[in-house]
């Protein structure tokens, strides 16, 4: 089964309107002038959903945004609805990302409700899952992965996308070994058919935490990963796009 590519940028909390224009217009010129086949997605924070969507307007670059809540509207100060997103032309959204699950005690519980409304909404979910570092030195990482997969999927599920980030891998520079990167993405795969049969065989499975250009390459050509999710190296026009044109 031939799963397309995904390198999707997550920008977390960085950028004002003009380092978005910068960012946008130098990739967008870097992807026209080349034969990528991936598709690509930037998911900026909220205050610049309106320009990035207007700078990728005729492109080929994708919309995202980084979390929503589980509600239409309503009275949730300092929130985002599902359908606000949709308005802004959202494609994707990622939910559970480990800094939400720590930074606003995020649980599974709480990431499956906002699965279950970004996709009644449209929007395709990337659900973020991964193990601490104790969580590995215990060898306890598949639990973890599993119990996050059972408890933050609705039942139904279908049109989604995982994103595998050691939490320890985030920000840091380290990375799994590529053995240890392909076996767990096939433990999640396995672990999905038994959750959603062989429609697993259609998820993209993205491995994040410290891709970069210069490890993009040999982790993006892993049978089991389908793409990348890029926190620092989607800062940079040149770096991201380098990781684009590594597949
Ligand atoms: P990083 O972040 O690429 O800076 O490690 C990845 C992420 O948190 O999504």
């Amino acid at each position: 089964m031939e799963r397309k590519k995904l390198i999707a940028g997550n920008w977390k909390m960085n950028g004002l309107i003009t380092d978005a224009q910068a960012r946008i217009n130098k990739l967008h010129n870097l992807i026209k002038n080349s034969h990528s086949k991936v598709d690509v997605l930037v998911c900026p924070p909220f205050t610049l959903l309106t320009t990035v969507k207007e700078l990728c307007h005729n492109t080929n670059i994708m919309l995202g945004a980084q979390d929503c809540h589980f509600n239409e509207s309503g009275a949730h100060t300092g929130d985002v609805s599902p359908i606000m997103l949709k308005d802004l032309s959202c494609k994707y959204v990622i939910l559970g990302h480990s800094e939400r699950r720590v930074d606003h005690n995020e649980s599974n519980a709480l990431v499956q409700k906002k699965v279950t409304a970004a996709l009644k909404h449209g929007l395709i979910p990337i659900l973020c899952i991964g193990e601490s570092k104790e969580e590995k030195e215990k060898k306890v990482t598949l639990k973890v992965l599993q119990k996050q997969l059972a408890e933050s999927l609705p039942k139904n599920a279908k049109n989604f996308v995982i994103a595998y980030e050691p939490i320890w891998a985030i920000g840091t520079s380290v990375t799994p070994t590529l053995e240890e990167i392909e076996n767990t993405h096939q433990e999640i795969r396995n672990y999905l058919t038994t959750l959603i049969g062989n429609q697993a065989n259609n998820i993209q499975i993205l491995y994040g935490g410290s891709l970069k250009p210069s490890n993009a390459k040999e982790i993006l050509a892993l049978k089991n990963v389908d793409g990348g999710l890029i926190g620092g190296a989607s800062l940079i026009a040149e770096d991201f796009f380098t990781i684009i044109a590594s597949n």
